[in-house]
């Protein structure tokens, strides 16, 4: 159905009008636009980086942090001259959206916001653009209820060597402080073979990275007796990828099954993100995480004798309702004990309608930034130890490209996701290359061509 109007509007409107998507969030947001630009160059747009020149601009929005929903408002503030000068459309979607209090918010405050859709509804964007653009209407399209799953949507990829693949939606853990379960809905994966022949079709085309994404890619069942395990052996057989990265396991759910096969695996990456949110158990249980301190680390014992080149990433939040000296503590502890090859900390931010925000033991934001930037310093101290074990070491890098700050650098990563800068040539680009690691310097290692 969606297609008829992929053809309508591209015949209608389509041909020289150009698009301009800003996204907000995490990688799953990222690919949710992809499949947006992806309608939108089926009915006729071409992008621009330049947001002033676009016909129709889309937000596709964020609410894990109140940041997140701030920098939105900040944004759509600027649109209004814009709006008003040319003649353009403004559609506003995804996370944020799914909240009513959101949705009324941009009514009253931004009126002339022309679409706002939610997360089950982008595969209707065609639809809901072709009757703003032929009724000059506003349209709302969000549904409350879970969505189906929408197979073979056009997508535009950002990247031509690496790409993200979304194997289920939703997320069932209602971890005490998370917003997620409210706005993306309950679990849903996706068939195993639909999956897998998206993969197959990225190899045809060269991509040679691939990461999975979910909310909690260790609960994902494609039908019975087929799980994460399974779908990670058939992946790791399909010719041409070369590297497969999955993100967010959750802890509690990491089966011996799925350690197994990132082990035998020789196309899955051996850097395992791991959230671990706060390494207090006391916390942990305010948090409806389901595992201590101390299964958390004796999961990380049991993966790294199993797969002894194993290393981790996790995020911490900071300043969780409650959260004592001593619990910080264990979080340091905890950091100390792992040397995380990266940690994503965030502090703790109150959502609305999460069982977290009711707490009454909220911590006063001085204390929570106090803590946030103990760890932080933990973190910097600890990263330039941890990246000691790299110097001298050859890497298998794959090419990303130039360095931003110096057209001369080339850029790229390690299995372990560390980024490492050295001389090299435009050929290289979306290769590997055998790098030595020569030097560290904190956020990124140096290396130079093993000849
Ligand atoms: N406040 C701060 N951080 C949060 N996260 C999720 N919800 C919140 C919140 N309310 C963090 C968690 C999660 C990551 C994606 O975002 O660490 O793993
Ligand atoms: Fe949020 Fe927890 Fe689900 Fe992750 S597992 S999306 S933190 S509720």
């Amino acid at each position: 159905m969606q297609n008829e109007f992929i053809e309508k509007v591209k015949q209608k409107y389509g041909g020289k009008k150009i698009y301009y998507i800003l996204t907000m969030g995490c990688q799953l947001n990222e690919n949710d636009s992809e499949k947006l630009a992806g309608m939108l160059e089926s009915m006729g747009y071409k992008p621009t980086k330049n947001i002033e020149d676009a016909d129709v601009i889309v937000i596709n929005t964020c609410c894990i942090r109140e940041n997140a929903e701030e920098k939105v408002f900040g944004k759509l503030g600027e649109l209004k001259k814009l709006k008003l000068t040319n003649n353009i459309i403004i559609a506003i979607g995804g996370c944020m959206m799914q909240e009513k209090e959101m949705r009324n918010k941009i009514k009253q405050s931004y009126p002339y916001v022309d679409i706002i859709f939610g997360t089950h509804t982008l595969h209707k964007f065609p639809e809901d653009l072709y009757y703003v653009l032929s009724n000059k209407e506003k349209i709302q399209d969000v549904l409350e209820i879970d969505g189906e799953i929408h197979e073979e949507l056009p997508i535009k990829r950002n990247n031509t060597k690496q790409a993200s693949v979304t194997i289920m939606y939703g997320c069932n853990n209602f971890c005490s402080y998370c917003i997620v379960p409210y706005v993306r809905g309950r679990e849903r994966s996706r068939r195993p073979e639909d999956i897998i022949k998206e993969i197959k079709d990225l190899a045809e085309k060269g991509y040679i990275e691939i990461t999975l994404l979910g909310q909690n890619v260790n609960s994902y069942r494609g039908k019975e007796n087929y799980g994460f395990a399974e779908l990670l052996n058939d992946i790791n057989s399909i010719e041409g990828i070369k590297r497969i990265r999955f993100i967010s396991p959750h802890p509690k759910d990491f089966t011996d099954d799925v350690i197994k096969a990132i082990k035998n695996g020789e196309n899955i990456c051996k850097l395992i993100h791991l959230p671990l949110q706060s390494g207090s158990s006391n916390v942990l249980k305010a948090m409806n995480r389901n595992y201590t301190k101390e299964q958390y680390l004796s999961l990380v014992e049991k993966i790294k004798n199993n797969i002894p080149n194993a290393t981790f990433s996790t995020d911490i939040i900071v300043g969780f309702p409650g959260e004592t000296e001593k619990d910080f503590e264990d979080t340091l502890d905890i950091v100390k004990k792992v040397n995380f090859e990266q940690i994503y900390m965030f502090i703790y931010s109150r959502r609305h309608g999460t069982r977290a925000d009711k707490m009454e033991n909220q911590i006063p934001e001085e204390v929570k930034h106090e803590r946030f930037n103990r760890l932080k310093n933990l973190f910097e101290h600890n990263i330039s130890k941890n990246n000691q074990k790299y110097i001298g070491t050859i890497q298998d890098i794959l090419v990303e490209g130039t360095s931003k700050n110096n057209a001369n650098i080339y850029t790229g990563r390690t299995q372990s996701n560390k980024v490492v800068n050295f001389e090299g040539n435009k050929e290289w680009i979306g290769q590997f290359k055998k790098i030595k690691i020569i030097a560290e310097h904190t956020w990124y290692l140096e290396g130079k061509i093993d000849e």
